[in-house]
């Protein structure tokens, strides 16, 4: 698959035509606003992860490819010594952003390699490269979101129901998306499925992302609270669940948004198939097992305040905010890669993708 400019421009997170700075879609305006940011410093870089104006594992490890090369480009003119270890510590503070979602990590980690695998390089040519090593970490993605759609499509009927949380589809990642890929590949071949959206508390991802980008597509879309997941899979409305992740460990236990491990549990009961659908720079090898995974804790006020004219708990009220909730491997039927469909005993077969 040949990427272009004009694939990578339409996506959320790109480069600016000037290449001194990353322009994204910022998801916190919407569904009604349509607001782009332009990211130049390393600050800037942060907050927009730290806020979640740039959401979604893989969107923020492009995001993290281009800021990293961004930065570079306003330290060319320091000696080399400063320019590298400026550098390590960009990369530090942006990792330190947002700890769950592997792909973050592993961009930053991926674009400073370039730097120490070049000793005796000038700072112009690090720049250089680091620009070649950005651009690829996008265009992997676009061609990682197309396998996956593909191999997802494979695992459903047409006029299937599929249950998604969270948003996992393009304004999360690149192209298609991962989670939503199949279905948005599918209705590209004329191929419909019926979508429930799990509005995805507290955050509403799925209500404000989920929702839209379906809908804009023309995907028969119903937004559902997440508390009547049960009640659609027991109404028989549901023959598969499709779901993304940001780290998924050795074991194949992942970590996805909060909320994710009820779906996984329900799906079991009512004999549900349950997928997660992720990039290959989201399993984390180095990671045993889902108790390695660090999760993100987030400020209470998204859940008392955020979404309400007024507050709707005492402000004394003590609240627990964990962004992400782990999935045991046992409740899942299948990780669906770019590199083909994984199914148990994930500890092997995880491992075997790697060996080919
Ligand atoms: O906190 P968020 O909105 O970044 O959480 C995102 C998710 O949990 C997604 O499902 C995950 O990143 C996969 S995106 C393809």
């Amino acid at each position: 698959m040949i990427v272009t400019n004009a694939d990578r421009m339409v996506c959320s997170v790109h480069l600016s035509e000037d290449e001194s700075a990353v322009v994204i879609l910022d998801q916190t305006q919407l569904p009604n606003r349509q607001v782009y940011l332009t990211l130049q410093t390393a600050e800037e870089l942060y907050r927009a992860i730290k806020t979640l104006a740039v959401r979604g594992a893989p969107a923020i490890g492009i995001c993290a490819g281009y800021g990293m090369y961004v930065l570079a480009r306003r330290r060319a003119e320091e000696d080399a010594a400063s320019f590298r270890a400026g550098l390590e510590k960009d990369g530090a503070y942006l990792v330190s952003s947002r700890p769950t979602a592997v792909n973050l990590a592993w961009a930053v980690k991926r674009m400073l390699g370039v730097v120490a695998a070049n000793s005796g390089k000038s700072n112009a040519a690090l720049v250089a490269l680091l620009h070649d090593e950005c651009i690829a970490i996008h265009d992997e993605d676009i061609r990682m979101c197309a396998g996956i759609s593909e191999y997802g499509l494979s695992l459903v009927k047409p006029g299937d129901g599929i249950l998604t949380h969270c948003n996992a589809g393009p304004l999360a990642t690149s192209k298609y998306g991962t989670a939503i890929g199949p279905i948005l590949l599918g209705k590209e071949r004329g191929i419909e499925f019926r979508v429930f959206a799990d509005e995805t508390r507290p955050l509403l991802q799925g209500a404000r992302l989920t929702s839209y980008e379906l809908q804009r597509a023309g995907v028969d879309v119903t937004l559902i609270c997440d508390n009547m997941a049960s009640l659609v899979m027991k109404n028989g409305w549901v023959q598969a669940c499709f779901v993304g992740c940001d780290r998924v460990a050795a074991n194949g236990d992942f970590a996805n948004k909060i909320g994710t491990s009820g779906v996984a549990i329900l799906a079991k009961h009512y004999g549900i198939p349950f997928y997660t659908l992720g990039p290959a720079s989201t399993i984390d090898l180095d990671c045993p097992t889902g108790a390695d995974i660090t999760i993100e804790e987030r400020e209470p006020e998204e859940i008392k305040t955020m979404w309400y004219r007024e507050p709707m708990a005492l402000p004394e009220v003590k609240c627990y905010n964990p962004s992400f909730d782990v999935t045991d491997h046992e409740l899942l039927t299948a990780i669906v890669t770019d590199r083909g469909v994984v199914y148990p005993p994930f500890d092997v077969n995880l491992k075997k993708l790697f060996e080919k």
